[in-house]
């Protein structure tokens, strides 16, 4: 079995943090999320995955090699434009040997691949897809199935209170090879809107996997940053075995090796601090996921944030909910950052 992880978005909702960060690369509880994606395939026996990049891909490669510290077989292949979801997937058609799991590169969730691949055995059509149901539909890929599981039909994003059930494309696909004859060479193609609907509409079935896993699509700084809250409630299984405890840390929290908290500075609930932060005197941390080596001054409040690597907050400042800081970006003393405020570094 071989899976294909879609790594080369440019991740736009996410900026600041992907500026220098692809996406898959962003960290989730210290350690790149791409990396958690990778065990889950190997710790389930896929251990050939196919990477389609394309922003940033130095990172990814860099970082994975050949895959062999992680006991894998790891295939890059860079696209020099933006193939779109399905273009990705015909681009690497030559190195697909049978059917094959198609994972988005941001989506965290407990799904059980081989429960999903036991499945579509079962059921043997040309494909299977995850699908999870949500409150609110309207921000996503909408589901239509039948009394067998088959799919009928596609909604992207329908009107709030229109859509015809509350089922939604997971991310997660397991394809037969044929599906890549109906996708077109050479230019963007879009999975969803153009390939979904063709086989919902084709003779051979195309089913639906319903599950009620945890489930979350970490494509926005708000659900980037409850995805860690989920975490530490337990809602989203992670092992969290490498986290030390601080005097100054008040549970749940997760702090990385190298971290100096200075005193009356209090972490957490719910902080993730990465390798090598300084809290300085008097300052409060909580609610917030920071990455490596972020300095914050002393009497700084940060509540809420999702701040990169390298950043320098000052002393003194303030932030309201919502705060996404990228890297190498300072903020200066006696700053009140309002909700949702988006903080780059300044390029000379
Ligand atoms: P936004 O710009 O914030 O929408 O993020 P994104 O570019 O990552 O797009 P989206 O979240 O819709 O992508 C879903 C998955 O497909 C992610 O894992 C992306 O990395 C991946 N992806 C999206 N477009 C491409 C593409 O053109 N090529 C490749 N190889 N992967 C893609």
């Amino acid at each position: 079995m071989q899976a294909i992880v879609l790594v080369g978005g440019e991740g736009t909702r996410l900026r600041p943090l992907t500026l220098e960060t692809p996406k898959p690369m962003v960290p989730v509880f210290n350690v790149p999320f791409l990396e958690r994606t990778l065990i889950r395939l190997r710790d389930v026996g896929i251990t050939n995955a196919i990477l389609p990049a394309g922003y940033l891909p130095a990172a990814i490669t860099d970082y994975f090699g050949d895959g062999s510290r992680l006991g894998m077989r790891l295939t890059y292949v860079i696209e020099t434009e933006p193939l779109g979801t399905a273009g990705a997937i015909k681009n690497v058609e030559r190195y697909l040997t049978g059917p094959f799991f198609v994972l988005n590169g941001d989506i965290l969730t407990s799904l059980d691949l081989r429960a999903m691949l036991a499945r579509h055995q079962q059921l043997g059509g040309i494909g299977l897809l995850h699908l999870i149901t949500v409150e609110d539909p309207s921000a996503f890929g909408c589901v239509v199935t039948d009394e067998a599981d088959r799919v009928t039909a596609f909604l992207e994003k329908p009107a709030p209170g229109t859509a015809p059930t509350n089922a939604i494309n997971a991310g997660t696909y397991l394809l037969e090879r044929e599906v890549l004859d109906l996708i077109p060479a050479g230019r963007a193609v879009s999975i969803e809107r153009e390939i979904f609907p063709l086989l919902a509409a084709g003779t051979k079935p195309l089913y639906a996997y319903t599950t009620d896993d945890y489930w979350m699509d970490l494509g926005r700084p708000e659900q980037y940053l409850s995805s860690h809250r989920h975490v530490f409630e337990g809602k989203m299984p992670i092992d969290l075995s490498a986290s030390a405890v601080h005097a100054q840390v008040v549970a749940p929290s997760y702090i990385g090796k190298g971290v100096t908290i200075d005193p009356d500075a209090v972490v957490g609930p719910y902080a993730v601090v990465g390798d090598y932060c300084h809290i300085g005197r008097g300052s409060a941390v909580r609610d917030s996921v920071l990455w490596d080596s972020v300095t914050i001054g002393s009497d700084t409040e940060v509540v809420g944030a999702i701040i990169a690597s390298h950043a320098h907050i000052g002393d003194r400042v303030t932030t309201e909910p919502g705060v996404v800081i990228g890297h190498d970006a300072c903020v200066a003393n006696d700053v009140v950052l309002a909700r949702d405020a988006r903080v780059a570094a300044q390029k000379e």
